[in-house]
């Protein structure tokens, strides 16, 4: 849903970033601006300034800054519209309808309802957790190690001894039988009516990204069958697109999620400090999954139970993970069997140390093939040097695939060029491709990101919403049109328009240009970066500097792609190569990039 450039500066203007920003970090005022210890770095004395004026945020430790919708995408995660709808909420700015079709509308009421049915089950549970009736779930939890405040943090609970008891309290609370029926809370049939799905069981409400309640697990209190019975799916609780405790993990401020079997191991791993622990809901990993961890973070650490099972979830997963972008490692916990159990039987400082050695994930990948060959007959051990050579194929990068194939080599004391020459034979044997044509496709996006050739472009946008004042003194020197890169130009002729009209750049209402979230973070990343410069003159050298990388690469790709016939085009562009020559030939001059 996009939002008028009204409505998102009605937003912004009624939420004072002051006031938005204090409800995370502790603010002191310093003449005119506020100061706090930042919270996207580690640090000890305070570098993070909020500008009231400015209504913008600014480190001068990690040179993160941006407004208060940048603000939350950084802190919480939040894609653009999350932000939107998050302060229009907190400031009771009513937001247009989203589509107001009346099926449509139909369907949301219907979510918010079993959102709403699923709200009052857990607070039911939640409740009966702490009546005498509910004494069995808590001394099972107690016994299994789980303080109060991590029982209340996840909210757990009891169903009662009788089935039943849910069904009556939701029933006075007036919702309707056909509401039940979907909710997933009950099991219907037409002799004995309602009755409850879980009884005498401890719950585990599972929530959505944005802690909202969506089903349940609920495991016995002892070793009977099945040791957890989940909701099914619904309307609103799809089990492939979402992941326990990521509510609570997507604020953790540690470099990476870790990704594990269990409700019991996140729950464990929370309770010791590892808040940024999440697990799939009693099915495998998915690719919506995998995507969803993404948003998050760029690392990944992989958990699985220390079994036969474990193990082959965890080959399953790699890949996918690696496809999503994610850089992937696995952890190592035997001799014990998951998360729980070591921690409490080695402690936290003893599972840090475990986590520090993660192995990366393709040396998992490895060493679990080696286990399918005995190394000591010959044979066996060059059949195994040609599945690890695939394997070393599918590795999209050159230079990742050679320090790979130097780790193997070193690990297995064989020839690295031996094995080069093998992979190459092999990639030539596979469906005849050569090896340059190989893996292109499985470039992931962090990767692409990382190659980032347009760097110039992307600089010289953040310097321009920086200083917008800029941007009428350089007319003659620049355009959107220099922009080659699709996304930036986009950008830059919003900013064009934006100080034309105003003087003045709003993030923003550039955010708001976007449709899908991946380029709205793009874009938000201009504006959350900023340029550590001491003083006017560096400044403007570098700019300069900047400039003029910018505008020959810009220039050498429109002649390459400009249309052969276009006469007029092509003397546009030879005029404008002669006057970056004589800029560049006369040197930074001084009346330009005066800040
Ligand atoms: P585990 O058996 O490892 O459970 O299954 P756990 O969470 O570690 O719990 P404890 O420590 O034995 O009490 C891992 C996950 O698989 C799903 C659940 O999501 C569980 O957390 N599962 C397991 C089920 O859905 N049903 C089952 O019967 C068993
Ligand atoms: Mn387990």
């Amino acid at each position: 849903m996009r939002y008028t450039d009204e409505v998102i500066e009605e937003v912004r203007e009624k939420n004072d970033i002051v006031d938005v920003i204090s409800q995370y970090v502790r603010l002191q005022r310093k003449g005119s601006s506020y100061f706090g210890l930042c919270p996207f770095h580690n640090e000890k004395s305070p570098s993070f300034s909020v500008s009231p004026d400015k209504q913008m945020f600014y480190c001068f430790g990690c040179g993160k800054g941006g407004n208060v919708f940048t603000f939350l995408m950084e802190y919480e995660n939040y894609t653009f519209q999350e932000s939107i709808r998050f302060l229009a909420d907190r400031a009771g700015v009513k937001l247009p309808e989203e589509d107001t079709s009346r099926e449509a509308q139909a369907r949301s009421d219907r979510r918010s309802r079993l959102l709403e049915i699923n709200k009052k089950a857990a607070e039911f549970y939640f409740r009966r957790l702490r009546t005498p009736g509910g004494e069995v779930g808590m001394n099972y939890l107690k016994g299994r190690g789980l303080s109060d405040e991590t029982i209340r943090g996840f909210g757990l609970g009891y169903s009662g001894k009788y089935s039943g008891d849910l069904y009556k309290f939701l029933k006075q609370q007036g919702y309707p039988d056909a509401l039940m029926k979907d909710s997933g809370l009950f099991s219907y049939d037409e002799k004995r009516g309602f009755t409850d799905k879980f009884w005498n069981r401890v719950m585990f409400p599972i929530m959505d990204a944005n802690s909202r309640v969506i089903g349940f697990g609920g495991r016995v209190m002892g070793d009977a069958k099945p040791k957890y019975l989940n909701s099914p799916e619904t309307e609103i609780f799809d089990k492939s697109r979402n992941l326990y405790g990521l509510n609570v993990a997507r604020r953790s401020r540690r470099k990476n999620l870790i990704i594990c079997e269990g409700y019991m191991d996140v729950i464990a791993m929370h309770q010791a400090g590892w808040t940024n622990a999440v697990a799939s809901l009693g099915t495998a990993l998915t690719s919506q999954q995998c995507a969803l961890l993404n948003r998050f973070t760029k690392e990944v650490l992989v958990i699985y139970d220390m079994d036969g099972a474990g193990t082959k979830a965890a080959l399953r997963a790699i890949p996918m993970l690696r496809e999503a972008g994610l850089n992937t490692k696995v952890v190592n916990l035997r001799p014990h069997k998951d998360p729980d159990e070591f921690i409490r039987t080695e402690g936290p400082e003893a599972f840090e140390k475990r986590l520090e050695e993660a192995e990366n994930s393709f040396l998992f990948v490895v060493r679990s093939l080696e286990n399918d060959y005995n190394m000591n007959d010959p044979g066996e051990r060059s059949a195994f040097f040609h599945e690890v050579s695939k394997k070393l194929l599918e590795l999209p990068d050159e230079i990742e695939r050679t320090s790979y194939v130097e780790a193997v080599a070193s690990r297995y004391r064989i020839d690295s060029e031996l094995l080069t020459r093998q992979i190459n034979k092999e990639a030539l044997r596979g469906v005849g491709r050569t090896e340059a044509s190989v893996p292109k496709k499985m470039l992931s996006r962090s990767q692409i990101k990382e190659e980032n050739k347009d760097k110039e472009q992307k600089l010289m946008l953040t310097w321009l919403t920086e200083w917008p004042q800029l941007i009428p003194r350089m007319k003659d020197l620049l355009s959107p049109e220099d922009f080659t890169n699709a996304m930036y130009r986009e950008v830059a002729e919003l900013a064009w328009v934006q100080a034309e009209k105003t003087g003045k750049i709003s993030p923003a209402v550039i955010l708001n240009h976007f449709e899908d979230s991946e380029s709205q973070t793009e874009a938000a990343s201009l504006f959350n970066t900023h340029i550590l410069l001491d003083g006017d003159e560096e400044k403007r050298k570098a700019f300069f500097d900047v400039y003029c990388k910018m505008k020959r690469k810009s220039l050498d790709t429109r002649s390459k792609t400009m249309d052969l016939t276009d006469m007029q085009g092509f003397m546009a562009v030879m005029d404008e190569r002669r006057k970056l020559d004589q800029l560049i030939a006369a040197g930074l001059p001084e009346d330009l990039f005066r800040f």
